[in-house]
């Protein structure tokens, strides 16, 4: 079967790409996932910096999903470029920067200082980072911010442009109608959810901080309406995240109009789910007499 997809300026060879934040820089994933079975690979939020992240406790398990607040710990784009990107040279899959910010500044700071990298296909601006001076608010939870940053963005590379969105707004359609308009090639949806978990006894939080983001197969419907909801409103290419455990999972995502899905939590519990869910999505659409992927993409027919 021709697995191969275009999606935001890329041609991959399948679309299943490892989530960021779930595989590292690729190479811890690397003995256990031969990075060049996969589509792509977002590697782990850079800033210009080193990020230490929030202290523990950092992750909470709930039932059907997982809790985390790890405060985009990271090695910074230099350390990045120096120590992680020269072992990623063999594999034969796309390397996305997820680029993060504090400041606006500092988002097109890791764009300008990574473009120059041959082995950098293309980049994802994490939209959803907590921002200093807006008190922990983030850019994609309004239109015009994410324009401004996507657009920036747009003006130092030529590379695909990607933006990571949240879920939390209520202005998710109008954001990514802005970065389509800024420039961006694709949008990826969704980044966790705001949510919390308290333990009666302490009368505390369960993790270091008040709010933290809901991941995994708990947010899966939610997630699948958002995307629903942007690919039949903007005229902008999807990649679809959130809970994708199955390759039934992924097809669903394809259907309302994901040219790609990402796999996140799923890798935590087991590292080679994404190849799992690869083969299966492959098997049943084979099944169901289908010759390729582009065959589903967007054909969802309703109630
Ligand atoms: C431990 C952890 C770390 C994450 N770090 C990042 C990150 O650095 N940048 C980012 O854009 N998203 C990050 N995410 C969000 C995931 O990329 C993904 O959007 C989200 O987990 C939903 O997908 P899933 O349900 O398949 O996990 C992180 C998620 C988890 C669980």
């Amino acid at each position: 079967m021709d697995t191969r997809v275009k999606v935001g300026g890329l041609e991959l060879k399948n679309p299943v790409i490892l989530a960021s934040g779930t595989a590292g820089y690729g190479v811890e994933l690397s003995p256990f996932l031969d990075l060049s079975r996969v589509g792509g690979l977002v590697v782990k939020g850079l800033y210009p910096y080193e990020r230490m992240g929030n202290p523990p406790p950092r992750v909470w398990e709930t039932p059907c999903g997982l809790l985390n607040t790890i405060g985009l710990q990271g090695v910074g784009m230099k350390r990045f470029a120096q120590e992680y990107l020269p072992r990623l040279e063999s594999y034969d899959t796309s390397i996305i920067v997820n680029a993060c910010g504090e400041e606006d500044e500092e988002y097109l700071q890791v764009v300008d200082y990574l473009q120059e990298f041959d082995r950098v296909d293309a980049f994802e601006l994490n939209l959803s980072c907590p921002n200093v001076r807006e008190g922990g608010r983030c850019p994609a939870m309004w239109p015009d911010w994410s324009y401004r940053i996507v657009r920036g963005a747009r003006s130092i590379t030529k590379k695909p442009i990607w933006a990571k969105l949240t879920p939390n707004t209520s202005a998710l359609v109008e954001v990514a109608s802005a970065c389509k308009e800024a420039g961006a090639d694709a949008v990826s949806l969704v980044n966790t959810y705001l949510a919390m978990a308290v333990d009666f006894r302490t009368r505390k939080s369960r993790l270091s901080t008040l709010f933290a983001g809901l991941s995994g197969p708990a947010i899966k419907p939610l997630a699948l309406r958002a995307v629903y909801t942007v690919a039949s409103s903007v005229d902008v290419d999807v990649v679809g995240i959130g809970g994708i455990t199955t390759g039934e999972d992924l097809l669903e995502f394809m259907l309302v109009g994901a040219k790609a899905v990402q796999i996140g939590s799923a890798t935590l519990r087991e590292p080679t789910a994404a190849l799992r869910i690869l083969e299966e999505a492959v098997s049943l659409l084979r099944q169901e007499g289908y010759n390729n992927f582009s065959e589903i993409i967007g054909r969802f027919e309703g109630v």
